[in-house]
């Protein structure tokens, strides 16, 4: 007997230690997880985390600006979220004599809290499943267009009554591919201040070499605080707003985490593909990503020369080159990561499966059985399609000719004369002074030669790697007039342009009239602009446009098949930028043969990593006063300080910036990136070896406190010892 339960205990154990995939909808956990997150150790219930009757932990969550999460820690309006996510707020007030982002900033007092106009945080007070009443009128034999429609103009009746009479904001959004519809309602406060940061050297300690990687040592959080008016309520910055008093706020934990403890991420993860078919993975692994990769290698390569070179630009391309790095290492992981788990054969082996399924009734037959021949012919065109596409953007946007995107700011003015008989003088001056701010920033971060090469490399790979009907008229010209020495035409470019050069750039702003518009048109960096653009809007995105909307039809049908064929089995849906719930255990894992990994990284990996030779290993001077002094307060643990930690959440981009919980509902960490091995969870989890990576709370109490010296925050948190 006592062998027995012995036996039924490890094989719960072997059981409840496995990581649990799924991004979980908040209002729907007591139906399907509270259960399992209790087994698994959880201590709370369904309503102390999403609850519209009492205050809940969702009212101490929100996106933070645009792709972040953000979370309370105190009960005057205190944020913590990460470094990456505060990123260009923190850089916006630095400049060469106050350099906030090499040497971080602490505000001492309320009064010196920074504000930032634009930055914004999102509450969601409600949400709500409102399918029925989205597809009210919506009919299986309507086609696509109409079906939209029908849609659309359901979903404005939804949101008009959602924000009638109160100052909310409302969004619908689909799930399982517009099977489902939820409905959110959210508060946004615009009034938010700077707190603190540390330097770079503690914030993205590791920089790019050490991103989507495991053991990391990364203190990657910034600190902020909600101001609100005199009613507690959203406003716009002003002296007279008081700090926001939150109806629930995370006690911050110093108790310290185990591997096996229970956690909970929750916040906004940006997207996911869990439920397409192996299509789609053969689209992105074979023909878009290799493409990808190898434009931004090229980017890279380039930047990385100079910056070595260069201290200066190093820094100025510093958050450029994390940009342009970030989703080239992640694609890279990607590919890895499906080919490891033999992801596309696994899709195929459930697509068999599925369709045996499908063709034993002829009613499924009737509603399915095409379905996977459709999307082999959609996916035949989509990925040319969707290079093209990605690549174009490659080129004119996201640090790729960085003169066209200069050109580009001129469009509103250009727009102002052309739309308008006599614009006046209001107007054009204002129009003149947004685009200077623009010229001016731009110019703070360039780096004329990087561009040059960039310019010509670039150019040249696109023409090799799109189909020649995407080619933009300019190919013509540099083909005609230049032989495809794409080296002379950019030359050529950058020796008349006046877009390469600040002074030139805003020369022709400050005397811009109507006769300027010539001068602009006859720009060679704005022709080249112009011709990549019209490519896109008259050509590329139309028909991606409707391949797209091809395939979401699709994938809703799939869904709902998958969903039918397997209908004992709780579905999650894919991420989509709302609040979700992922929960797991702390826990290593195995990286490859032979190498086991720990959970928890220490301020001995720091000093480890020390170099002062590589500029994303130095550590400041303070932090090793502190390392050597022993001097860690109480955040002391076994004679040294915690400062990253793994567990088994799924996550994904959006949730940076997330509270981590233990099972009491206590902050343990803040959530900042995912291991290099499990990267492919957007598209299919696995459990041996898809981490999330959090920032040890710990850690960030000690910056604040035994390094900054602004441990008069801890103050105003709740603190559990
Ligand atoms: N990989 C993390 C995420 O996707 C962090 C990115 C910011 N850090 C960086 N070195 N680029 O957002
Ligand atoms: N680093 C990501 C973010 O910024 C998180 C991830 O992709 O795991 O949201």
């Amino acid at each position: 007997m006592k062998k027995l339960l012995l036996v039924l205990i490890s094989l719960h154990l072997a059981f409840a230690s496995f990581a649990k995939e799924g991004m979980w909808i908040p209002l729907l956990l007591e139906k399907y997880n509270i259960e399992e997150m209790q087994e698994m150790g959880f201590r709370l219930t369904a309503e102390d985390i999403y609850s519209i009757n009492q205050a809940s932990m969702k009212d101490a969550v929100m996106i933070f600006g645009g792709g972040c999460t953000g979370e309370l820690i105190s009960d005057q309006g205190l944020i913590i979220t990460n470094h990456h996510c505060g990123y260009s707020a923190i850089q916006s007030h630095s400049t060469i004599e106050n350099d906030y982002l090499t040497n971080g900033f602490w505000a001492m007092s309320k009064e010196e809290e920074l504000p930032n106009p634009g930055l914004s945080v999102t509450f969601l007070k409600y949400m709500e499943d409102v399918t029925d009443s989205v597809l009210v009128g919506v009919e299986e034999s309507m086609s696509m267009k109409k079906r939209e429609k029908v849609i659309d103009e359901n979903i404005s009746k939804i949101k008009e009554r959602a924000t009638k009479d109160n100052h909310y904001t409302a969004t619908i959004k689909p799930f399982f591919h517009g099977n489902q519809y939820f409905l959110f309602v959210n508060e946004v406060y615009k009034d938010v201040r700077l707190v603190g940061a540390p330097p770079s050297a503690i914030g993205k300690f590791g920089g790019d070499t050490d991103n989507w990687m495991w053991p990391r040592h990364t203190g990657d959080f910034s600190v902020f605080r909600i101001y609100a008016d005199e009613n507690n309520e959203p406003a716009e910055y002003s002296e007279e707003n008081k700090p926001f008093i939150p109806k629930k706020h995370f006690p911050v934990s110093l108790k310290g985490i185990e591997e096996g403890d229970f956690t909970m991420v929750f916040g906004y993860p940006g997207s996911t593909d869990q439920y397409v078919p192996s299509y789609h993975l053969k689209m992105l692994t074979e023909k878009v990503y290799p493409e990808l990769i190898e434009i931004r290698t090229h980017k890279l390569n380039i930047m990385d020369k100079y910056m070595e070179q260069d201290p200066g630009v190093r820094i100025k391309y510093a958050a450029k080159n994390a940009r342009v790095s970030n989703s080239w290492k992640r694609w890279r992981g990607e590919i890895r990561g499906l080919d490891i788990l033999n992801a596309r054969e696994k899709k195929k082996a459930y697509q068999e499966k599925l369709m045996q399924w499908v063709n034993k009734n002829s009613d499924r037959k009737a509603h399915y059985g095409q379905i996977l021949n459709e999307y082999k012919d959609l996916y035949e065109e989509f990925g040319d399609v969707k290079l093209a596409r990605d690549l174009l953007l490659e080129v004119i946007y996201r640090n790729g000719v960085e003169v066209a995107e200069v050109a580009s700011m001129f469009r509103p003015l250009l727009k102002l004369y052309e739309t308008e008989e006599d614009p006046g003088e209001e107007k054009i001056s204002q129009a003149k002074e947004e685009v200077k701010k623009k010229i001016n920033d731009f110019f703070k971060d360039y780096y004329q030669p990087i561009d040059k090469e960039v310019t010509a490399d670039i150019l040249s790979l696109y023409s090799q790697s799109v189909n020649p009907e995407f080619l933009p008229d300019v190919y013509r010209r540099i083909n005609e007039k230049f032989n495809n020495d794409f080296q002379a035409y950019t030359e050529k470019l950058f020796r008349k342009t006046l877009f390469a050069d600040k002074t030139s750039a805003l020369a022709l702003l400050e005397g811009f009239s109507e006769r300027s518009i010539k001068k602009v048109r006859k720009d060679p960096a704005w022709k080249l602009y112009k011709t990549f653009m019209e490519t896109y809007r008259d050509q590329l995105y139309p028909l991606y446009n409707s391949l797209r909307q091809k395939n979401d039809s699709l994938n809703r049908i799939y869904m709902k098949a998958q969903m039918e064929f397997e209908s004992d089995k709780v579905f999650y849906p894919d991420a989509n930028f709302t609040l979700r719930v992922g929960y797991g255990k702390v826990k290593g894992y195995e990286a490859r043969d032979a190498i086991e990994y720990e959970h928890l990284t220490t301020i001995e990996g720091i000093m480890e990593k020390d170099n002062p030779e590589i500029y994303d290993y130095r550590v400041p001077e303070k932090l090793k006063t502190l390392y050597r002094q022993k001097d860690y307060g109480r955040y002391e643990v076994d004679g040294t300080v915690p400062v990253c930690f793994l567990a088994t959440n799924h996550t994904t981009g959006g949730n940076s910036g997330s509270p981590v919980v233990n099972a009491e509902g206590h902050l343990i960490g803040v959530n900042f990136d995912r291991a290099w091995e499990g990267v492919m969870s957007d598209l299919m989890f696995n459990p041996e070896q898809c981490r999330n990576i959090s920032l040890d709370i710990r850690y960030a109490l000690f910056i604040i406190d035994k390094f900054a010296g602004a441990g008069y925050l801890l103050d105003e948190m709740t603190i559990i010892e």
